[in-house]
């Protein structure tokens, strides 16, 4: 007898959010387009990109990627913008210290305005972008981000680079991973 796999398929809204200019437009297109720009172009509100994955032999995930402009947080857009995100990728940008100083407000925003069907926060990857240029950066003033991000709630923290295309695809896997087992 034949059984014929059912394909399901997983509508997942993720935020792509953090401070202005730290390189979340960029992220998503190196992951979704695979290109880079050195031009910086401030986004305006919200821009939004989707990504289909294979995810197993049962499941097709359409991944739609929220790019929140940076400058919303000081804007009252956000709950509007949040609204049924099932995880987030809170970035930063190595070589601004400030860019790391505003990391828990943005999560502290986020888990303020949305959570799970069951009440839990939603998931949560922590990125440092823009490794490559790390020698001119502030590593030494950065706390060990091991700790921090796990006392912080972060599900996992990756050092990233758009530019030279270092672990985008191992940070949002691993966010991908953590929402598929938490709902
Ligand atoms: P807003 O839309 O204003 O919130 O900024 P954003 O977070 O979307 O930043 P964006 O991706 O526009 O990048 C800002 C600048 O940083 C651009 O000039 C990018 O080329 C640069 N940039 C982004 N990622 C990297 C990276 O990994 N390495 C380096 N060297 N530059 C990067
Ligand atoms: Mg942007």
């Amino acid at each position: 007898m034949h059984y014929i796999a059912m394909q399901q398929e997983r509508l997942l809204k993720v935020l792509v959010i953090g401070d202005l200019g730290v390189g979340k437009t960029s992220i998503i297109k190196r992951y979704v387009h695979q290109i880079f720009s050195q031009h910086y172009r401030a986004t305006i509100g919200v821009d939004f990109a989707l990504k289909v994955l294979n995810w197993d032999q049962q499941t097709v995930v359409r991944l739609q990627l929220w790019d929140i402009a940076g400058q919303e947080r000081y804007g009252n857009m956000t709950r509007v913008y949040y609204r049924e995100a099932v995880g987030a990728l809170v970035v930063f940008d190595m070589t601004r210290f400030s860019t790391f100083q505003a990391v828990l407000k943005w999560k502290g925003d986020l888990d303020a305005k949305v959570a799970l069907c069951n009440g839990r926060p939603v998931p949560v990857v922590l990125l440092g972008n823009k490794c490559d240029q790390q020698r001119y950066g502030l590593c030494s003033k950065l706390p060990k981000l091991d700790t921090f991000s796990r006392e912080q709630g972060f599900v996992g923290w990756y050092e990233t680079s758009a530019k030279d295309d270092t672990n985008i695809e191992a940070a949002i896997t691993c966010l991908v991973e953590n929402i598929m087992s938490s709902s």
